[in-house]
């Protein structure tokens, strides 16, 4: 098959490494004489082939390019909102989900795109597998600060999260010691712990809850009463957004929105307001958010980035459609996407990690 023309396009949340990607990606493909387009917002681009016009979709040359290495973000938009198996649309005033994948597809023929590159995670490439099924030639990339995408060592975004989070972690010891109080931060990962343990172990935190290992309330007493009786009269505390009490619940923030994955929030202040009052000390809540989406991507994730982007043209050159780019260190390899989504990638209680977090006396409350 002779390529003329592909599209690009960046979905669900955003995190840094999108940028040396797409870069990669158009580059790589100019070189080889293609056109490559740029869909705005993910598929919303694809639906509306309007959409946003005259800044919406764009053929992508070198000079779009230039200096977006080092930038977080996605110069094509992104959107967690735009799954066309799943579209709010309104009707007569209601909103309600629609199935618009035929328009996607059709679209998709007007542009005689020869194919897509799709970075996502893995709501992005379960949206691919399905487009896919319907005829599409896509590529996936592997996007997510969450890490919770199988069949690939690291998805781009990851390391960047993992850094901020450390930072933060850093900066709440200094506070924490000063006042004698015990700090707990939340950071994200939806139903994976990856980037709580991670940097939990980067910054010496003294507990680490994760969302495959529920927790009780008494072993975490125990090491911060521990610490204190050692006269280390202060502690922190990494929680996941995903992580519940072995009694309990996630916590969640609001009723789910219609299109939408239900939104985590409030683990670490359940936790504080569970703890406080076993304790004669002062707790205080940090809840780390979006800056771990955000910021300048380290150089581990531009390598990646720049990797996987010009790797995925490499797959659309000798015809590898329907395949995710992955790393195996120190290789990027090719994997189906039907495998990249067949399990969620998430801590396992005997991962080595784990274990080296236990070693340097990290508590999980679950002992
Ligand atoms: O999947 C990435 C992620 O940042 C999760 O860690 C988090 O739960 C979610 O996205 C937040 O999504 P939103 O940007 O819609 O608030």
């Amino acid at each position: 098959m002779t390529i003329q023309r592909i599209g690009i396009m960046t979905g669900g949340g955003d995190c840094p490494g999108l940028n040396p990607v797409i870069r990669g990606a158009v580059l790589k493909a100019r070189a080889l004489g293609w056109q490559i387009l740029g869909i705005e917002d993910a598929t919303s681009g694809l639906i509306d082939l309007d959409y946003r016009s005259p800044k919406g979709n764009r053929w992508l040359g070198p000079d779009d390019v230039r200096g977006i290495i080092s930038k977080g973000g996605t110069i094509l938009g992104t959107s967690n909102k735009s799954d066309p198996f799943h579209y709010v649309v309104e009707e007569n005033g209601i909103k309600k989900e629609s199935d618009v994948s035929d328009r996607v597809v059709a679209n998709y023929h007007k542009l005689k795109l020869d194919g897509l590159i799709s970075i996502g995670g893995d709501g992005s490439m379960r949206i691919a597998q399905k487009l896919i099924d319907k005829g599409m030639n896509i590529i996936g990339v592997p996007k997510t600060i969450d890490h919770d995408l199988g069949s690939t060592d690291y998805t781009f975004g990851f390391n960047t999260a993992v850094q901020t989070a450390t930072d933060a972690i850093d900066r709440l010891h200094d506070t924490a010691e000063s006042h004698d109080r015990v700090m707990v931060v939340e950071l994200m990962g939806r139903n994976a712990g990856w980037i709580t343990l991670h940097a939990a172990l980067a910054g010496a935190a003294h507990v680490c809850l994760i969302p495959e290992l529920p927790y009780r309330l008494e072993p975490i007493l125990e090491r911060i009463n521990e610490r204190r009786a050692r006269g280390n009269p202060y502690s922190l505390i990494a929680i996941a957004e995903g992580a519940r009490p072995a009694a309990g619940d996630q916590s969640h923030e609001g009723p789910k929105a219609l299109g939408q994955m239900q939104r985590l929030f409030g683990a670490g202040y359940k936790l504080a307001a569970a703890l406080e009052p076993r304790l004669d000390m002062e707790v205080r809540v940090t809840v780390l958010g979006h800056l771990q989406r955000g910021g300048t991507p380290t150089q581990f994730d531009r390598i990646l980035g720049t990797r996987f982007g010009s790797a995925a043209v490499e797959a659309a050159r000798t015809g590898h459609w329907n395949h995710m780019v992955a790393l195996r260190t120190p290789e990027i390899v090719l994997v189906p996407i039907s495998e990249a989504i067949a399990d969620p990638h998430n801590v396992s209680p005997s991962d080595s990690m784990v274990r080296a977090a236990r070693d340097v006396g990290i508590t999980f409350g679950d002992e």
